[in-house]
Parts: C-alpha cells; sequence; structure tokens
C-alpha cells in the first residue's frame, strides 16, 4: 500500500475513484452522491479534478493498494480569494470499505498537513452531515463551527450539515509533526 498526491488522474485513476464514490453512494451517502454517477456527472468530475491539478488549485491525496486500485483519496482545496488562501478545504475523503478502520486516514492525514504546511495554509475546514462522521472529525481534532439544517435533500428527506474547522498548527501538533516554522508571508 502506498499514498501520495498525484500530478492527474488517468483514466483508469478515474474509474477506481468513481467505484469509490458509488460505493458511498450506495452505502452511506454521505459524499454528496446518493446514487451511482451517471456518465454525464463522471466526466464532468474528472475534468474538474485534473483542471484543478493543472491549474494547482486543488490537490488529490491517493492510496493504491498492491495491485495499484485506489483504495482511498482526500482531495484539497485552497481558498481563492487572497484574503483566505490561508485556508485550506477538505473535500472528498473516501476509505474503500475492505480498507477502513486501518488507520489509512491517519497516516494520510500526515501527508495532508504537510501540504497544508507547504502552501502556507494555517486553517483546515471541512463540512459532513451530522449523521456522518463528526465525531471522527472532532476526534481528529477539528472542532465545529455552524450548522446548516438544510445541507442536503436526499429524495423527501433533509440532512443537517456540521461545518468544521482545525488550525492546522494544532493539527500537526495532534499528529507529533513540528509547529516550529515561521508564519507564512500570505498571511502578512
Ligand atoms: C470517513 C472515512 C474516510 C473514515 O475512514 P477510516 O479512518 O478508515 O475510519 P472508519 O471507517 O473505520 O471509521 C472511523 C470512525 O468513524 C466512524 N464513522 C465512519 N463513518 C461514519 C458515518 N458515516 N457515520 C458515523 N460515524 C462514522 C466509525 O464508526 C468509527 O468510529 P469508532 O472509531 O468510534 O469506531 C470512511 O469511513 C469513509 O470513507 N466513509 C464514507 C465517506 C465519508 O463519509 N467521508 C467523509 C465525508 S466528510
Amino acid at each position: 500500500m502506498h499514498i501520495g498526491f498525484v500530478k492527474e488522474l488517468t483514466r483508469q485513476d478515474m474509474e477506481d475513484v468513481v467505484a469509490l464514490l458509488d460505493q458511498v453512494a450506495l452505502k452511506e451517502a454521505t459524499n454528496g452522491y446518493y446514487e451511482p454517477l451517471s456518465s454525464d456527472l463522471r466526466q464532468e468530475l474528472m475534468e474538474s479534478i485534473n483542471d484543478g491539478l493543472k491549474k494547482g488549485v486543488c490537490h488529490v491525496l491517493i492510496a493504491r493498494n498492491e495491485a495499484e486500485r485506489i483504495i482511498g483519496m482526500i482531495t484539497l482545496e485552497q481558498q481563492k480569494l487572497p484574503a483566505q488562501k490561508h485556508i485550506i478545504a477538505v473535500k472528498r475523503c473516501v476509505i474503500d470499505d475492505t480498507y477502513r478502520g486501518s488507520m489509512l486516514l491517519s497516516q494520510g492525514l500526515i501527508d495532508v498537513l504537510e501540504k497544508a504546511k507547504d502552501l502556507g495554509c494555517e486553517q483546515m475546514i471541512l463540512d459532513v452531515r451530522s449523521d456522518g462522521p463528526v465525531e471522527l472529525w472532532r476526534r481528529l481534532g477539528f472542532q465545529e463551527y455552524g450548522r446548516l439544517e438544510d445541507y442536503a435533500r436526499i429524495g423527501g428527506d433533509v440532512y443537517c450539515g456540521v461545518y468544521m474547522s482545525a488550525s492546522v498548527r494544532d493539527l500537526r501538533a495532534l499528529a507529533g509533526l513540528s509547529t516550529d516554522y515561521p508564519v507564512p508571508s500570505l498571511m502578512m
């Protein structure tokens, strides 16, 4: 098993990513999709991820198994506004069913925190359905800063969303990583 950031997603990678998202769509529906992705959505997703990778506005951490199949991913997006470049959002965090509970997320978070530091980001944000893994993020060091009752609509049901944030330095300290580095110039 190995983990790393990718420069682009190949067609095969994209098939693997779609399979991961489909798995969650059918089981938990906590990633915004609640049915297998249509071919239009697949195309749109692939173009937007690869476009974001090319422009450097999106960073994709991928975990692969021995057969090189993608078994986990996290997408990071640095905020675009000049005044908000110190904020990075965690999106599309998924681990294949059979590899869950294996510390993969903790391992991946180390890479995520190194990337956040390299990009000069000081705050990390994410949002999650209130019936999703909120406690997991809390345990990892995130704190809730708000809720949106009408966060997701699936069929006739409405789900609440929890907005969470953490200081990158605090997360790094919790993960045993160095916090002894200068405040990035983009913060000045
Ligand atoms: C979130 C995820 C990446 C975590 O993977 P992991 O680190 O291997 O962790 P696990 O799946 O073993 O879960 C870790 C803990 O989170 C909890 N958890 C995971 N998914 C949950 C959910 N949908 N609702 C509530 N709790 C959840 C587990 O019960 C477990 O709690 P425990 O340690 O007290 O037993 C994985 O569960 C996943 O891919 N989920 C589907 C996609 C998703 O919801 N992503 C997060 C969107 S913000």
